[in-house]
């Protein structure tokens, strides 16, 4: 069958496709650096004409909170109409653990509706919810920084390697779909402040975690455990510690 990964040149794109191509599928790469763009719709009816599955795990360029919420709802849109015109059968999306609880934040309120849309769609569907992937501790540590100290909510996080993300997101792209969200996250949950301090002292960087009640995460305020997986079906069996410790890894 033919499989359209949308975002396939990103992060988790570029290993879901390579954990699908020895299965003998045609896999197709869409984003916009081959031609294909959510956003304004260019190269969207060409790439999906006879696919079966599209696959979705592209991410907003930007996080500001209109930009993002204007990219999930009209790129979701084309991508979605665009499938049905086609006649495809599976829509495959990826979001995050929690979203529901995280409506304070932008980002979050900009990934809920595209889940609302993709289950509105009539299209059968998979949403996967993942926890934060060990390639996103930067990205914590920078949304978290307050006058050169990492201010961090006093919360759990079950960090999972991306390599394992699109391991499952193979699976479920080749199940029948599960019209319903299937929750993914890491090993073990941590203490977030742990889990930053590790990743500081990997990478070299000093700077002094304090942890606070009000912390915001993306903007949102956040429960212990909003960020854990309630009943997940898959966890990744990569260790933080072991996969921190490779060169490459540290940035
Ligand atoms: N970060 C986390 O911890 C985390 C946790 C759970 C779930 N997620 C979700 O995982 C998903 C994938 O994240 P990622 O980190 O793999 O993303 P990423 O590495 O930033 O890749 C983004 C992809 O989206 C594509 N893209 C951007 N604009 C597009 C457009 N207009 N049309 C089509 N494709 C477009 C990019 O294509 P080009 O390369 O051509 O620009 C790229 O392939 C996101 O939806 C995110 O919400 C993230």
């Amino acid at each position: 069958m033919k499989i359209v990964v949308i975002g396939g040149t990103g992060l988790i794109g570029s290993q879901l496709v390579a954990q699908l191509q020895p299965t003998g599928h045609e896999v197709v790469v869409a984003s916009p650096n081959t031609g294909v763009n959510t956003l304004t719709g260019e190269g969207l009816a060409a790439v999906l004409q006879g696919a079966t599955v599209v696959v979705d795990v592209s991410n907003s360029p930007s996080f500001e909170d209109t930009a993002v919420m204007n990219f999930f709802r009209t790129s979701n849109g084309n991508l979605l109409a665009a499938e049905k015109a086609e006649g495809v059968q599976h829509h495959v999306a990826l979001s995050v653990v929690g979203t529901r609880q995280l409506q304070e934040s932008g980002y979050f309120r900009a990934k809920q509706v595209q889940e609302d849309m993709v289950e509105a769609s009539g299209i059968p569907y998979t949403i996967v919810h993942a926890t934060q992937f060990f390639e996103f501790a930067g990205g914590i540590a920078q949304m978290s920084l307050v006058d050169g100290k990492l201010v961090l909510p006093a919360a759990n996080i079950q960090p999972i390697a991306s390599k394992d993300v699109a391991f499952f997101m193979a699976q479920a792209t080749l199940a029948a779909p599960a019209n319903k969200i299937l929750e993914i996250g890491g090993p073990e949950p941590l203490d977030m402040s742990a889990w930053m301090g590790q990743y500081l002292q990997a990478t070299g960087k000093s700077m002094e975690i304090v942890t606070d009640e009000q912390a915001l995460y993306s903007g949102a305020k956040i429960g212990t455990n909003t960020l854990l997986p309630q009943a997940a079906v898959f966890l990744g069996t990569t260790n933080y510690a072991g996969w921190i410790a490779i060169p490459g890894n540290q940035r």
